[in-house]
């Protein structure tokens, strides 16, 4: 295997964009009070992550675990130099996420019709058709949109994904004015060679510096898919302390890759991440503990056992 360094991108540091906050709790099955959710964020804060995803602003008929969205949003500390951004479905998203005074916001929309019908009750282009007026907002507010395109290796109700559709959507995202793409594989069933080549392909379309990947890890691929893609150039990672996560639309979707496991392997690799990893640590034990369930972290579990 091809040291990083001497791969295309030789850029050493890599900004994890801590999700456990959203994606980790919109499925957990007992609601969580805001307090703990502030108190996770606060301190997530503080262990040197750049970008943590606070929560979506989305309805909460859908996901009633994140209602308190604009709760959890006004009590968190906002540390200097931290991005906090917020999933948002629609305009009314949008505005409920502004009315807090988020000013960084994240669409989504996934490369198959079927999961995106299941998830956001509309056909891809359709849900592209709710972003627009999102974008010209955001545009004219000077807010940063980010894009997610879920499914990219695999859709657990249409099975295989072309990659072509990957592309498409990404590029349409990139050119409605989305600064960052996140490629998301929702249920994790992807392998190093496949999510290489899909990220490969995206890449031709959208450039390289505008990417992040984003695996789930049901199949326990996600490091060796995160490896792959680093060496492939990729140097933005989504991962969740504690490994917890999981999208309540997508069948047998379990965790993303646990933040503490991502962080453990990137140092290891002589990579930078600016974060504190026995803070995280920390963090992912904690969580767990309020969640009354075993951390999905190797590392953690491995650095706090008896
Ligand atoms: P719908 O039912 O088709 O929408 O849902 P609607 O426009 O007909 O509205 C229905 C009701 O919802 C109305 O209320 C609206 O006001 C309300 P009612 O009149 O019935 O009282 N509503 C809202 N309320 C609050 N905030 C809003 C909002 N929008 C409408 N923003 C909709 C369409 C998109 C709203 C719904 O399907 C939805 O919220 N879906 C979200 C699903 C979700 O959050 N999934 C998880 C996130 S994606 C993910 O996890 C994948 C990712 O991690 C990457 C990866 O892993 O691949 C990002
Ligand atoms: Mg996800």
């Amino acid at each position: 295997m091809s040291n990083v360094a001497t791969t295309r991108n030789a850029a050493n540091t890599v900004r994890i964009v801590e999700v456990g906050a959203r994606d980790g709790l919109q499925n957990e099955k007992t609601l969580l009070p805001a307090e703990v959710k502030i108190a996770l964020i606060d301190r997530l804060s503080s262990t040197g992550l750049k970008t943590i995803e606070a929560t979506s602003f989305v309805s909460p008929k859908w996901v009633p675990q994140l209602a308190d969205a604009a709760e959890v949003f006004c009590g968190i500390r906002k540390a200097p130099g931290v991005s906090y951004p917020v999933l948002v479905p629609n305009l009314q998203g949008y505005e409920r996420a502004r009315e807090v005074g988020a000013n960084e916001v994240a669409v989504f929309t996934a490369a198959s019709e079927a999961f995106n019908r299941k998830n956001v009750n509309a056909s891809i282009d359709e849900s592209i058709e709710r972003f627009v007026p999102v974008l010209e907002r955001a545009k004219a507010d000077g807010v940063a949109v980010r894009g997610y395109v879920s499914t990219v290796l695999g859709c657990p109700y249409q099975g295989e994904v072309p990659v072509r559709d990957v592309v498409r959507v990404a590029q349409r995202l990139h050119e409605l004015g989305c600064h960052e793409i996140s490629l998301g594989d929702t249920i994790g069933v992807g392998t190093p060679a496949k999510a290489r080549a899909m990220l490969h392909a995206v890449a031709q379309a959208v450039p390289m510096e505008a990417l992040a990947v984003h695996f789930h890890d049901t199949y326990g691929q996600a490091l060796a898919n995160i490896l792959a893609c680093l060496e492939e150039g990729v140097r933005v990672v989504d991962s969740a302390v504690s490994g917890t996560g999981g999208c309540p639309y997508a069948k047998g979707a379990t965790g993303n890759v646990a933040s503490e496991d991502v962080v453990y392997m990137l140092h290891g690799m002589g990579m930078e991440t600016g974060v504190d990893l026995d803070l995280l640590i920390a963090t992912g034990a904690w969580l767990s503990a309020q969640l009354h369930k075993d951390t999905a972290s190797r590392v953690t579990r491995a650095r706090t056992a008896a």
